[in-house]
């Protein structure tokens, strides 16, 4: 007989196997739309201080798993926690964001400390080990990182404001930011691999910026790290690991990306044409998205319209439900339980 597993959506989703629907989980599903995340993290005092307490960590990983059954937990923490570890101080002021203090950039390139990296991040990797051991079996566990880029344009601009000046200044003279580039995709898969090793089923790199690298630069700095980052985790884990690259603003960069034959999923944005990307594209690809945060505050018939919209596609290609970008603080709960029940109806 012929049994479609319930369990394990994400992982079999990514490596190739039927499902009984599509899998389901949101960016940023751990966070302040939820009452129970405010409380824990007013517990806890500063963001870092919830990032970086293993107890407090595994609580808010499991807190919306607990609450919509989610088929994955994403491990509590930060994209930032890498230029932390490599020697560039950074700070989350209530409202204001992250700030970090001056990039010393000859300091951060030769940055060699790596026994320094890993103690740095082991409370990272010890909230990854509970978490495992807390959640049940049938659901998998992310782990992730920001891009090279990414991290990059936060620690040139010091996390300041959303015009990215100085990363655009840099973008000027691209070959100057390959070493900062470098030391970052070292770091990074180290980050990953050490979560993997902690119990980490798949991971996830978030590229929120990399719609601000113009499209000549965009092997050099987007795609060609990613493509060494995944060679890093295989030589250094002996295999491969289900890898989901979330680029914000970049689908018109996509098919090039499928034609350098990167083993990714695609991480797709509320913006981006799902159909059109579903015609443009190998049909093996697998897709996550790309529910509009913002019509998921709005809710009602949209809401409704916008996630058959997106769940049509689950016939014709491995799809793995999620938001175009994080959920925001302001998202009603009765929303997304609503995604909740037409995902699992699909
Ligand atoms: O998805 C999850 O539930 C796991 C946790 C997670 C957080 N940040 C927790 C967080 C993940 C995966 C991230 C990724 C992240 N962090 C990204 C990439 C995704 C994206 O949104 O584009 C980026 C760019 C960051 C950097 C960052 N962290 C910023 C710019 C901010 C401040 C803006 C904001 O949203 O408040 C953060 C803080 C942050 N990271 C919060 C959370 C829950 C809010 C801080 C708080 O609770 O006090």
């Amino acid at each position: 007989m012929f049994i479609i597993d319930m369990q394990n959506r994400l992982l079999k989703t990514l490596t190739g196997k039927s499902v009984d629907r599509p899998a389901l989980w949101m960016m940023r599903q751990a966070g302040r739309y939820l009452p129970e995340y405010l409380k824990t993290r007013q517990e806890a005092g500063s963001f870092w201080n919830l990032c970086f307490n293993p107890d407090l960590a595994t609580e808010v990983t499991l807190q919306p798993i607990r609450r919509f059954d989610y088929d994955a937990a994403i491990i509590f923490s930060d994209i930032l926690v890498i230029p932390q570890a490599i020697g560039q101080k950074v700070e989350f002021q209530p409202n204001h964001g992250p700030i970090l203090d001056a990039l010393q950039w000859d300091q951060i390139c030769q940055f060699q400390d790596w026994q320094k990296f890993d103690q740095g991040l082991s409370p990272v990797y010890q909230a990854i080990r509970q978490t495992r051991q807390q959640l049940n079996t049938s659901k998998d566990l992310i782990g992730f990182a920001g891009t090279p880029w990414t991290i990059a344009t936060y620690m040139i601009d010091q996390g300041k404001g959303h015009d990215h000046s100085k990363s655009r200044v840099a973008l000027n003279d691209p070959t100057t930011l390959i070493p900062l580039i470098e030391i970052l995709t070292t770091a990074i898969a180290r980050h990953l691999v050490n979560q993997v090793k902690a119990g980490a089923d798949v991971i996830q790199l978030f590229d929120s910026w990399a719609s601000i690298v113009p499209h000549q630069h965009r092997d050099l700095l987007l795609f060609n790290p990613l493509e060494k980052i995944i060679s890093l985790i295989h030589a250094e884990l002996g295999h491969s690991v289900p890898l989901i690259y979330f680029g914000r603003g970049i689908s018109d960069s996509y098919k090039h990306l499928c034609q350098r034959n990167l083993p990714a999923a695609l991480g797709i944005d509320q913006n981006a044409d799902l159909h059109q990307l579903h015609q443009d594209l190998p049909s093996n690809v697998v897709f996550q998205g790309n529910l509009s945060p913002q019509v998921l505050i709005d809710g009602g018939s949209a809401l409704d319209r916008d996630i058959e919209s997106i769940l049509t596609l689950y016939r014709n290609r491995p799809m793995i439900f999620n938001l175009g970008h994080g959920i925001l603080p302001q998202t009603p709960i009765a929303h997304v339980e609503r995604v909740c029940e037409l995902v699992r109806a699909a």
